[in-house]
């Protein structure tokens, strides 16, 4: 049997953006359509991911260099995309990804300062080519994802950052929508969560391959 690739989908935004709420509601959309799903995310989805994601979240460790931030990003992507997003992918699974590449240019990229050049060397190396169909950003001004941040307590080491670093995080995400048209979808996330929802349902669905019903 060769069944269809599936479709790959990752979802972004800034701290606060309402990405797990949005992720567990498009999960069921998708699956109602008749598609199974595998949801996963970045740092972590692997046993090895999910190790450093301790590491890059861990507010002891604020000293962290930030190439050595980037790479251990691009290493949690590595496993990644061997055990998880490519096998289900070439089994004709459709993934759901909190957040990917993206990230690391927004993030260590805009927010830390490190070259774009390199990032795209390492994408080339790490991804080989393997980009997400679709791309959804959940933008919101950085004085509202931060205040609800805020109010869920918790805070991790990068969550800590100034609000220059958040606004330099955003402005990376939506110049590289900007760009890439095709593959983002810009959402509102500053709406409702139910609308922010129907907006995302719809731009997957219309990917395509799911049975509409
Ligand atoms: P989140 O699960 O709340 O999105 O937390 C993940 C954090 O890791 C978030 O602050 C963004 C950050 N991150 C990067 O800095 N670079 C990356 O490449 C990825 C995937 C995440």
């Amino acid at each position: 049997m060769n069944p269809e690739r599936g479709k790959f989908i990752s979802v972004e935004g800034g701290e606060g953006a309402g990405k797990s709420t949005l992720l567990g509601g498009l999960r069921k959309a998708i699956e109602r359509h008749g598609v199974a799903v595998v949801q996963t995310r970045e740092p972590g989805g692997t046993a090895l991911g999910e190790r450093v994601r301790g590491l890059v979240l861990d507010p002891a460790l604020r000293g962290i260099d930030a190439q050595a931030e980037l790479l251990l990003m691009f290493a949690s992507r590595a496993q990644l995309l061997r055990e998880v997003i490519r096998p289900a992918l070439d089994a004709g699974h459709w993934v759901l990804c909190d957040r990917f590449t993206d990230a690391s240019y927004a993030y260590q990229g805009g927010g830390r300062g490190q070259p774009t050049a390199f990032i795209a060397d390492l994408e080339r190396w790490v991804c080989t080519g393997l980009q997400p169909d679709l791309t959804l950003l959940l933008d919101v001004p950085v004085a509202v994802g931060r205040g609800r941040v805020a109010a869920r307590g918790g805070v991790d080491r990068i969550e800590v950052e100034a609000d220059a670093f958040f606004e330099r995080v955003r402005a990376t995400y939506r110049d590289r929508a900007a760009a890439e048209p095709q593959r983002f979808r810009v959402l509102d996330a500053s709406q409702p969560p139910a609308a922010v929802l129907q907006a995302a349902a719809d731009a997957v669905l219309a990917l395509g391959g799911a049975c509409a019903t």
